[in-house]
This record gives structure tokens, C-alpha cells and sequence, in this order.
């Protein structure tokens, strides 16, 4: 089955076409105009999603040499994400499915995150813990079943990339800052300590490690911006692994997987590496390109949705918010 995936969640436009765990092409673009302004302005991003759509359907049917009618489904996110930059997305993968009569499925990005886990790794079998952490979600999820998630905890104010990405834009690093932030550590020397995060359970909370940087910046100006780098990185990255912790202790886990554009981090990936061997769990993570938003994920995830449950009603909305399964108890 070739799927056609579409993902409009925020400010990057993808298309896609995958065949089972073969990926035939998955074109990212990344909009640059969000940097001008150090972060997404949701309006700039339905625009420039509105453009690209075409386009990139166009150059995606050209380079794999696939056209429309070889194509079985098409797949798009219908949430969470921003609301105008989903519809997009989301009313253009409804109307080749009108047009063509080619089946169409909605997709929970979520869902697809978790995918591009199983598109990396395909022998990795629910029960595993996910981590997917990224500039607009930070959330601990657990895949219990095939297709069946408890949702374990989440950040009670921001994410932990969008964090990372406002100190980053206070220290001159520009949007998206996480990967310079990551860089620029390498060169500490001495990094700054900043308070961990500790809210309830296995929530997450940022604002307050935002708002310590941010007052550590203004009260010592000099301190090389390589320690500052290196001390939010630490702080950030050790409220994740506590949680991952807590998380396979309680519920007796041996497979964790993180997913996401701050999966990328190595430094990140080596903390929870370290806490596997200890606890006793292999860390899975997803090739680089599929860890950011991409719309291989989202076909992944709308194939394995038709196979189970068929196509979805060409009348289905687009939510913002849109929990991937039941709130742990
Ligand atoms: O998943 P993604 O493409 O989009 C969403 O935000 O949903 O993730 C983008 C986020 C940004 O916050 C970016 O700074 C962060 O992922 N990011 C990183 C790295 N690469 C991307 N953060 C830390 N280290 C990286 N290497
Ligand atoms: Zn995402």
C-alpha cells in the first residue's frame, strides 16, 4: 500500500510517500520567515503552508515517479498543532481524496511521532515508554498495546524545546535555537547551575528554568555564553531523565523511546543512554530527519490507522488539542 502523507502541524510543510517501512521520499521545508520574528507567527506559517503544498506534491510525485493513481491513501495530521496551520494540511489532502477518490485518513501528530520510533526500529513492539519532546510538546506517553496509549504526564506552561529556544533567543542564538544551544555547549568550561524543575508526579513544567536563565543572563552578563548553554541544557535534560526514571520504575518498563526535534540532542540521548544501563532499558530513537516534524511519520501512522479502523469521514475537523489516548488515573 503507497500512502501520501501530509503534515501542517506548525511551521514546517511536509509531504511524504511511504510503503510499508520504505520511505520513497519525505520533503521537509522548514519556514525560514519564523526566524525573523524568534518564533512561529501561526499566521505566516497557514501562508507559506499554502504555498508549499502544491509544489511539493508535485516534486514528490516527480522524484519517486509515483502518480496520483498509484496511490491507496492519503494521510494528514488533524491535530494538536496550530488550528490554521492544520486546516491547510488538512483541506488539502480532503480534497485529492474528493478529487481522486483515493481514501483518506486523519492522523493524531502524536500518533505519528510514536511512528517514526517504529519507521526507525520496526521490530520495536508495544509495551515501551515514549518521550516526545520537542518546541511544542513535552509529554511521556505509554504505548501499553498496538494503538492503545496512556498518557502519563505533560507540561503544565511550555515545552522544553520552546524553552530552550526563548533563553536561546536571549542569548542572541536566533530560532530555532536548541541545535546552536547544543553547540555552543560543547565549549563550557564551568556550566552554570540552574534550579531543576519539579512539578507533581510526572508532569513537566519549563517556565520557571526559563525564568532562572533569563535572570542569570541579566544579573552576570559576563559569564561565557558556552556555561549558560551547558547549565540550561543540564537543568532542562535532568527534568527528563527524573521523569523517564520515575516513569519505568512505576510501570516496569524495559523499552523507552524518545522522539521529536530535541531527540536530536546527543547530550540528551546520552543521559537517558546512561539511565538505561542503570535501570536496565534500551533507548530507542529515531533516524535524525525522522525525529522533527515530517510527514513519513503521519503516512506511517495512517496506513497502520486505515488497516485497523478504515478511512476516515471527509467531514472531520482539526483540533489544536487532541490527547493521544486515556489520562493515566
Ligand atoms: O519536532 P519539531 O520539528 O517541531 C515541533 O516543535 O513540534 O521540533 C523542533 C524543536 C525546536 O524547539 C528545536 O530547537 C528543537 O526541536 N531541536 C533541538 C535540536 N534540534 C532541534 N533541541 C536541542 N538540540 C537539538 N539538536
Ligand atoms: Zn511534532
Amino acid at each position: 500500500m503507497i500512502t501520501l502523507g501530509i503534515d501542517t502541524s506548525c511551521d514546517d510543510t511536509s509531504i511524504a510517500l511511504v510503503s510499508g517501512h520504505d520511505i520513497l521520499c519525505n520533503l521537509v521545508s522548514s519556514h525560514l520567515i519564523h526566524s525573523d520574528y524568534g518564533g512561529v507567527v501561526p499566521e505566516f506559517a497557514s501562508r507559506t503552508h499554502t504555498r508549499l503544498l502544491y509544489p511539493m506534491l508535485r516534486l514528490a510525485v516527480k522524484t519517486t515517479g509515483i502518480p496520483l493513481s498509484k496511490i491507496d491513501l492519503v494521510a494528514a495530521t488533524n491535530g494538536p498543532g496550530l488550528l490554521g496551520a492544520l486546516l491547510c494540511g488538512l483541506a488539502f489532502a480532503k480534497g485529492i481524496a474528493q478529487g481522486t477518490g483515493i481514501s483518506f485518513r486523519a492522523v493524531n501528530h502524536m500518533e505519528g511521532h510514536i511512528m517514526s520510533l517504529r519507521l526507525s526500529h520496526p521490530s520495536l513492539r508495544p509495551p515501551f515508554l515514549a518521550l516526545l519532546v520537542s518546541g511544542g510538546h513535552t509529554e511521556l506517553i505509554l504505548a501499553e498495546k498496538e494503538f492503545s496509549y496512556i498518557e502519563l504526564g505533560s507540561t503544565l506552561d511550555d515545552a522544553c524545546g520552546e524553552a530552550i529556544d526563548k533563553v536561546g533567543k536571549l542569548m542572541g542564538l536566533g530560532y530555532p535555537a536548541g541545535p546552536r544551544v547544543e553547540k555552543l555547549a560543547l565549549k563550557a568550561n564551568i556550566p552554570i547551575k540552574l534550579p531543576r524543575p519539579n512539578p507533581r508526579d510526572l508532569e513537566f513544567s519549563y517556565s520557571g528554568l526559563k525564568t532562572a536563565a533569563r535572570n542569570y543572563l541579566a544579573a552576570h552578563p559576563e559569564t561565557p555564553k558556552a556555561d549558560v548553554a551547558a547549565g540550561l541544557q543540564e537543568a532542562a535534560f535532568d527534568h527528563l531523565r527524573d521523569r523517564v526514571k520515575r516513569a519505568i520504575q512505576a510501570y516496569k518498563l524495559t523499552k523507552v523511546g524518545i522522539a521529536g526535534g530535541v531527540a536530536r540532542n546527543m547530550t540528551l540521548r546520552r543521559k537517558l543512554k546512561e539511565l538505561g544501563k542503570i535501570t536496565g532499558f534500551d533507548l530507542y530513537v529515531p533516524r535524525d530527519e525522522l525525529c522533527t516534524d515530517n510527514a513519513a511519520m503521519v503516512a506511517s501512522a495512517g496506513a497502520a490507522r486505515f488497516t485497523k479502523e478504515g478511512a476516515s469521514a471527509l467531514d472531520c475537523g482539526a483540533f489544536d488539542r487532541a490527547p493521544l489516548g486515556v489520562r493515566a488515573a
